[in-house]
């Protein structure tokens, strides 16, 4: 569902007026058009086992503005799924026509709001009210958690790693560090196994979007730990060992007032990418880490590299909700 391999482009004119690393973007942005970002090389194999195991419906939960309710959605949509989303937040009146949300209720998929109070506290009963009304309805349902991130979310990455590697080949670089939006952990999990297995000098830095570091080392382990029991056969040789769990990275210090919410300093930085490289992040996964990485970058953190990866994980129709901000910020 993925259309992959996906470029990897070097910032030439952004090194060019900031030296530094040379900084090369993996434009996961393209994976699709609808089906868009990160989150459709995790559901491409969530959505497999959907279909192997005699699924007909997916649940799915997340933000008013999720990119992965929205790619959950589609990927019901073309596979002639039922899909459900639980939505964090209640839907103003100018949120129902925007971004994401706009998008969900096109796909025809049926959604329940909730207060975030309501949601942090009944989040189970709200998958399990969905999951008994579809098997109700004749549609057993596959409960997927936020962003995708469980055992078989985290092959979606595993399989990038392995392209990244190409890449690198391709470029004949050899880059020492990577840099990604950390929101629900399964992105920075497969990157961490992949690249274990694929370029194991490669350090995998996530730039955590909500939470905090100590969140993200526990989250981030609990997936590992997932995955070693559902795939014992092929994780055997890494769960022995600390080896994946060392290599959890997180670069904290840059949530700003909370999840979602955007300063003016990131918004300058995306108005500067999209001017400057003709390329576009999202306010709040991509904008708020290649921020972070320049501010990282500006600190000495990667003096010494030469190449350095961020992985561009989409969320263009989160932009949309931000456009009052962003008009009066430029
Ligand atoms: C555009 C975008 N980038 C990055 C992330 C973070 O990925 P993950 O949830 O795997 O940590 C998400 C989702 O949370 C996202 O929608």
């Amino acid at each position: 569902m993925a259309h992959t391999p996906t470029p990897l482009q070097p910032l030439r004119r952004l090194h060019a007026e900031r030296g530094g690393p040379l900084i090369w973007l993996k434009r996961d942005d393209m994976t699709g058009s609808i089906l868009s970002g990160n989150k459709v090389r995790k559901l491409e194999f969530i959505a497999a086992k959907a279909k192997s195991s005699g699924f007909t419906a997916l649940i799915t939960c997340g933000g008013i503005q999720s990119n992965h309710c929205r790619a959950t959605a589609f990927v019901a949509a073309q596979l002639g799924l039922k899909c459900h989303l639980i939505l964090r937040g209640e839907p103003k009146v100018e949120a129902m026509t925007e971004g994401n949300l706009l998008l969900d209720r096109l796909s025809g998929c049926s959604i329940s709001f909730h207060s975030a109070a309501e949601y942090n506290v009944h989040l189970p009963d709200f998958f399990a009210a969905a999951e008994s009304r579809l098997q109700d309805q004749g549609f057993p349902a596959l409960k997927i958690p936020t962003g995708g991130s469980n055992a078989d979310g985290i092959w979606g990455y595993i399989a990038a790693s392995e392209e990244l590697c190409g890449d690198f080949r391709h470029h004949d670089i050899q880059p020492r560090s990577l840099v990604v939006a950390t929101g629900s952990g399964g992105t920075q999990a497969g990157l961490i196994a992949g690249m274990s297995h694929f370029d194991p000098q490669l350090s995998v830095y996530g730039v955590n979007v909500c939470d905090d570091a100590a969140y993200f080392h526990h989250k981030i382990q609990k997936d590992f730990d997932d995955w070693y029991s559902q795939y014992p056969f092929q994780t055997k040789p890494l769960d022995c060992s600390n080896v994946l769990t060392e290599k959890i990275n997180i670069i904290e210090g840059y949530v700003g007032d909370g999840y979602g919410l955007v300063s003016n300093d990131v918004l300058k930085i995306i108005q500067k990418l999209s001017r400057l490289e003709g390329v576009v992040f999202d306010p709040v996964y991509t904008g708020k880490a290649f921020y972070a990485l320049l501010a990282e970058i500006d600190k000495g953190r990667f003096k010494d590299e030469r190449d350095l990866v961020f992985v561009h994980t989409g969320g263009l129709f989160g932009l949309f909700p931000y456009s009052g901000q962003l008009a009066a910020t430029a």
